[in-house]
């Protein structure tokens, strides 16, 4: 139709040129600057990754331990961010929370502001993947009414995450290695995931010269959805919605149904149509996280496992191709570790940081037009304005 390529969701439309991410959904290839996610989440960590993504190449040992520095230098927050949250009613959405505290960070850091300086760039970079989990986890304090806690600097990324999200000043308890680690893959796994919707959006509000935290705060904003980062909470409210067990045949008859729209949750994935990379690095995970914390007979957690059974076993599924995907398990391991499912795409979004930044980031570095898409017009023709008295 006329001038334009009509192409509704860009199933088919590149919007730009990049070296960070690379998938092959027909043979379940998920590469980051060249390196396969299975072999970043067996021999990496999540800051490595964060390093190779923003920087494009693996870090040597003295750059590894100089970014961790950085990094960890970073994860305090102003204390007025603080007042912030008190202005937040208590029962607020924790993703309500993150829109409107990441995007103030830009009120913080005057630099930011300037994205023609790459020094800057970076400090911003650095800034947010630092400080977003801390974020984060004021977000969950503020929901419960307990005190912030500090950042640790003596503790990683991933237990210095957990610390800030379940000690509290009289009970500051040790963070389980297995914990601590299932937090790093889940942070790695999803790092980045190429021109998804949030990152494009990121990559959108960017291409208008915006600083990075209000770039960032727009990703946070399109995660949101219940179509993006929100498949892991609905797995969660599926598991709840099931029940009991002796439920699990009938919403698995409604699921096969083809004239009921009922969908099982954290099944199935739109680009891997043989399987998803990131869900066998992740059932691992969860079977680690499971067994490590003796929940085997924790009611949900059975619902989930028996589901798992029956997707790789049951023909329907099988043929085709409804594996359990990456959100099924990430919702299983965060409900086992005790996070509340409204703060599951908080923590998809604290590990997507570095995609969306990485890709900001490489934007205003090669160069870049404002994003401008097209439109079919289908209103009205040029038309008569009519006086008001003589309209019906
Ligand atoms: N349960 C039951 N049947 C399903 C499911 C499911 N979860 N997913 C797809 N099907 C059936 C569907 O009914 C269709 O059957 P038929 O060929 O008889 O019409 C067939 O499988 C193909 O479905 P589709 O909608 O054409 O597949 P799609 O690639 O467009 O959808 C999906 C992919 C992820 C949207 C879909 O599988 C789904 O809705 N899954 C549940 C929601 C979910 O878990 N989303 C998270 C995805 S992972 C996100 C990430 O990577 O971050």
């Amino acid at each position: 139709k006329g001038y334009f390529t009509y192409d509704p969701g860009f199933v088919s439309t590149a919007s730009c040129e990049s070296k960070i991410t690379y998938i092959d959904g027909e043979k379940g290839v998920l590469l980051h600057r060249g390196y396969p996610i299975e072999v970043l989440a067996d021999k990496s960590d999540y800051l490595e990754t964060c390093y190779l993504l923003l920087h494009g190449e693996l870090p040597s040992q003295s750059e590894y331990e100089e970014f961790v520095g950085i990094i960890t230098n970073h994860t305090m927050v102003h204390e007025s961010i603080s007042r912030f949250f008190r202005g937040f009613h208590y029962d607020s959405h924790p993703m309500a929370m993150m829109c409107g505290i990441v995007g103030a960070l830009s009120a913080f850091y005057h630099d930011s502001l300037d994205i023609s300086n790459a020094r800057h760039r970076i400090i911003s970079a650095h800034r947010l993947i630092a400080k977003v989990p801390t974020l984060a986890a004021m977000c969950y304090k503020h929901s419960q009414g307990q005190p912030f806690m500090y950042p640790n600097n003596s503790l990683s990324y991933s237990e210095n995450f957990l610390h800030m999200m379940f000690g509290t000043p009289c009970n500051d308890p040790d963070v389980s290695p297995v914990l601590a680690n299932a937090m790093d893959k889940i942070f790695l796994l999803h790092a980045d995931h190429e021109q998804n919707a949030s990152t494009s959006t990121v990559r959108l509000a960017g291409s208008s010269g915006a600083n990075p935290f209000a770039c960032i705060a727009a990703g946070i904003a399109t995660l949101w959805g219940p179509a993006h980062g929100g498949a892991n909470e609905a797995v969660l409210n599926m598991l709840e919605e099931i029940g009991d067990e002796k439920n699990i045949d009938k919403f698995v008859a409604r699921a096969k149904d083809k004239d009921d729209p009922f969908r099982l949750m954290g099944f199935g994935h739109r680009v891997y149509k043989n399987f998803d990379p990131r869900s066998k690095v992740m059932k691992k995970v969860c079977d680690e996280v499971l067994s490590e914390l003796g929940l085997e007979d924790d009611p949900l957690l059975r619902i989930a496992k028996r589901l798992e059974q029956i997707a790789l076993e049951d023909e329907y599924f099988i043929q085709k191709k409804l594996y359990p995907n990456v959100d099924f398990y990430s919702g299983i391991i965060m409900k086992a570790i005790g996070i509340p499912k409204d703060m599951f795409t908080v923590i998809f979004a604290t590990g997507r940081t570095v995609g969306w930044i990485a890709h900001w980031h490489e934007m205003i570095t090669d160069g870049y037009k404002i994003g401008r898409p097209r439109q079919l017009y289908t209103g009205a023709p040029i038309r008569e304005f009519p006086e008001r008295d003589s309209r019906k």
